[in-house]
């Protein structure tokens, strides 16, 4: 199985990953985390303030223990990338006028997935401090993600009007379908390369798709909206490889996750993927019964030897390629190389 354009990108940096047990790679602090291409982030400076300032706002409720929850998911920080996405893929397409309301939107519905999704998963940490259900449990968690998305959902509908909202709730819907058809693959180790694209586009992709494109959504200018939508999926999909590779810990993952969660659950990525590949044997191990504990390191081990996470990488990086294409008919401007180099970032990133 080749990338998605049928060959790998020469020369380009390989995340360097680290060898053997995985000791030591445990959850980051988010302060410690790599952020994106500050000079990408210095252009929209004073919007990304502003909408960070409007995400604490929206948080809010005259309800303290959904009040509770928001104040968790402003302290626990995150890259922002989202908002970040939204506001120069709106600005390389000229939208002008404040847009930090706006940016909050894509934010919010990734902060109410974020809820859901470690619930489903039942992860215990997330950011690098405990998952908020484990703090305040299932069903307050639930709740508050459903109003963290009908909040999203209002916003898009003031700052963007009916093209941006419609194309939002079908992002949304796409999420819970990802999610759903990832939980019933669970396991299910003969999944496809197909079947694992269709639901990291679906889960993951469609929203930052929608980022990309909200800008030409305001403009209602379908054409424009569909390339952007194009450059969002592929990055989105490269986004997510690079989360599935950063699953499997390194040296410099610092993900706030525990590695491995994706192996302990048997869920089949692209690197698990590419390491049943290269490794005879893995595939019917796994098949048999769920790892234990103690066999963790040595199935890290085997994975990270196998290459598949340079490869995997690699993959990611070439859909970054064929996304950065989409961007040709936009003027060549400031905003337009910051949407290059995020899209970049987003591929290489190590949190
Ligand atoms: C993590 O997203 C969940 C995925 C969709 C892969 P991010 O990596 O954007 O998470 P934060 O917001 O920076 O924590
Ligand atoms: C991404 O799924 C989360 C959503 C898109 C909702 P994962 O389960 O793979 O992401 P992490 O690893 O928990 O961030
Ligand atoms: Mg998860
Ligand atoms: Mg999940």
């Amino acid at each position: 199985m080749d990338g998605p354009q049928g060959a790998r990108s020469q020369g380009a940096k390989i995340l360097p990953l680290r060898r053997g047990a995985p000791k030591g790679v445990a959850a980051g602090s988010p302060r410690t985390r790599i952020q994106p291409p500050a000079h990408a982030w210095a252009l929209v400076a004073d919007e990304m303030v502003r909408s960070e300032h409007e995400l604490i706002a929206l948080l809010g409720s005259r309800v303290e223990q959904v009040a509770e929850i928001g104040r968790y998911l402003a302290r626990s920080g995150g890259k922002r990338i989202r908002p970040l996405l939204t506001v120069l893929g709106a600005r390389a397409c000229g939208v002008g006028g404040d847009l930090s309301r706006l940016m909050s939107v894509g934010e919010m519905i990734h902060l109410a997935s974020l809820l859901h999704d470690d619930v489903v998963d039942s992860a215990p940490t997330r950011r690098g401090e405990p998952a908020a259900h484990m703090v305040h449990g299932n069903a307050l968690v639930i709740l508050s993600g459903d109003y963290c998305l009908a909040r999203a959902v209002l916003l898009a509908a003031e700052e963007g009007g009916h093209e941006c909202v419609r194309h939002l709730a079908q992002a949304v819907a796409a999420m819970s379908e990802g999610e759903v058809l990832q939980l019933q693959r669970a396991g299910r180790l003969d999944t496809s390369l197909e079947d694992y694209l269709q639901i990291i586009e679906a889960k993951s992709a469609a929203l930052i798709s929608w980022c990309a494109a909200a800008g030409a959504h305001i403009l209602e200018d379908e054409h424009l909206a569909s390339r952007m939508e194009a450059f969002g999926r592929s990055v989105g999909v490269a986004f997510q490889v690079t989360d599935d590779v950063l699953d499997y810990g390194g040296e410099l993952a610092q993900t706030g996750k525990e590695p491995g969660a994706d192996l302990m659950d048997r869920k089949l990525t692209l690197p698990l993927l590419y390491a049943f590949e290269a490794t005879p044997g893995l595939q019917t191990r796994l098949e048999e019964r769920p790892p234990t504990r103690e066999e963790l390191p040595e199935l890290l081990e085997i994975v990270h030897d196998s290459g598949a996470l340079e490869r995997s990488l690699a993959y990611a990086r070439d859909l970054v390629d064929v996304g950065i294409d989409q961007l040709s008919p936009l003027p060549d401007t400031p905003y337009k190389q910051a949407l290059i180099d995020l899209a970049t970032y987003l591929a290489e990133r190590a949190s």
